[in-house]
């Protein structure tokens, strides 16, 4: 299948078919479901785990049967922070292969057209050097402690190969960098490296305290995209692409770690001294997509700058904590 012919020359037309939202009520999910909305998508069906457990093959399948979505987005994951990750590998693995096996089943056998699965780009080999290009994916594996998450949600591409080999599915797939914004998870458990800063600095700023720690030495290099702009790619991607060839979906650019404290503290306006504690471990050195194939197949770039994202997020995160 050539490139040409991974996009479509005509877009679907979302707003006139009916569009199941796994993770509806998760972070990216809930914001795919409002830029489908935006778009005028009536029919958006947003089912809960209650539902339509995908753990679950037979009960997804009584689901996808009874509801007839046309289009399936898969934002559902069982997913955490390094912490989560490193406790739960096999969970992660399991969970998250259960998944997408039972939503490609699924819509095998029910009838659905598309299925777009929002995977990660944690799931590069690890020696990939950054810009990461998605032809780099499968030169070698994933590892460290996100490895169980990283080799299923990479797999889920496999998975929907093969449901497209078999039918008149059509699929895509996107890799999305680090997500943050509004509505993120903020539990320290499952927040992922922007999370856990806008909350250590927004309550160090409520509470007058002079001095935080951050762990690592500061100077690894991340990459990061705002959660409307996820959702815009995710979007973008159901309208337009029709096989599961992998599609970065970041900014391609990388903020150091240090620089992210610096910047999120400032939009809390914190002004202490950040103390670095250099024997925690600093992940490798640098994360950052390259982002053509996502440029000229979705033709599109992320809006948001990470000052602006960081703004809004620390005022969500501010709002929140005042409630409390
Ligand atoms: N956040 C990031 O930085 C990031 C980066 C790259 C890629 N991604 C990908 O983006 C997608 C969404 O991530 P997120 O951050 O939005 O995660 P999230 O906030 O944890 O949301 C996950 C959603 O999945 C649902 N879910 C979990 N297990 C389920 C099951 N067995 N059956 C049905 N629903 C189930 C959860 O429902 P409950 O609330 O009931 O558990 C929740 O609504 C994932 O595929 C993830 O791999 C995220």
């Amino acid at each position: 299948m050539t490139r040409h012919h991974a996009v479509l020359d005509r877009m679907r037309d979302l707003t006139s078919t009916c569009i199941a939202v796994t993770g509806a009520g998760g972070f990216v999910g809930s914001r795919v479901v409002a830029a489908l909305r935006a778009r005028g998508c009536a029919a958006v069906l947003t089912p809960s785990r209650r539902d339509c457990n995908l753990l679950d093959l037979a009960h997804t399948a009584a689901w996808v049967q009874a509801n007839k979505p046309d289009t399936i987005i898969h934002c559902a994951a069982a997913t955490g922070g390094i912490a989560w990750n490193a406790a739960h590998g096999l969970d992660a693995f399991r969970d998250n292969m259960l998944m997408i096996l039972s939503l490609a089943d699924a819509a095998c056998a029910h009838g659905v057209s598309h299925v777009t699965h929002v995977s990660t780009s944690i799931a590069y080999p690890s020696h990939t050097q950054p810009p990461f290009t998605e032809d780099e994916l499968w030169s070698g594996r994933p590892g460290g402690p996100t490895a169980g998450y990283a080799h299923a949600k990479r797999l889920g591409q496999v998975v929907l190969e093969l449901g497209s080999r078999s039918g008149d599915l059509t699929a895509a797939v996107v890799m999305p960098a680090n997500v943050y914004g509004s509505g993120a998870r903020m539990d320290p458990d499952r927040a992922n490296v922007v999370g856990a800063m806008v909350r250590r600095f927004v309550d160090a700023a409520s509470r007058g305290l002079q001095r935080v720690e951050c762990w690592g030495t500061g100077t690894p290099e991340r990459e990061f995209i705002h959660v409307d702009d996820v959702a815009e790619g995710i979007v973008r991607a159901t309208e337009r692409v029709t096989v599961p060839e992998p599609i970065n979906l970041g900014t391609g650019r990388m903020c150091s770690i240090r620089e992210l404290a610096e910047r999120v503290a400032s939009a809390a306006e914190w002004t202490g001294t950040i103390d670095w504690d250099a024997s925690r471990p600093d992940g490798v050195p640098s994360v950052c997509c390259d982002v053509s194939r996502m440029r000229s197949q979705l033709d599109w770039m992320p809006a948001m700058s990470l000052t602006d994202g960081l703004r809004e997020m620390v005022d969500w995160y501010q709002g929140l904590a005042e409630k409390l």
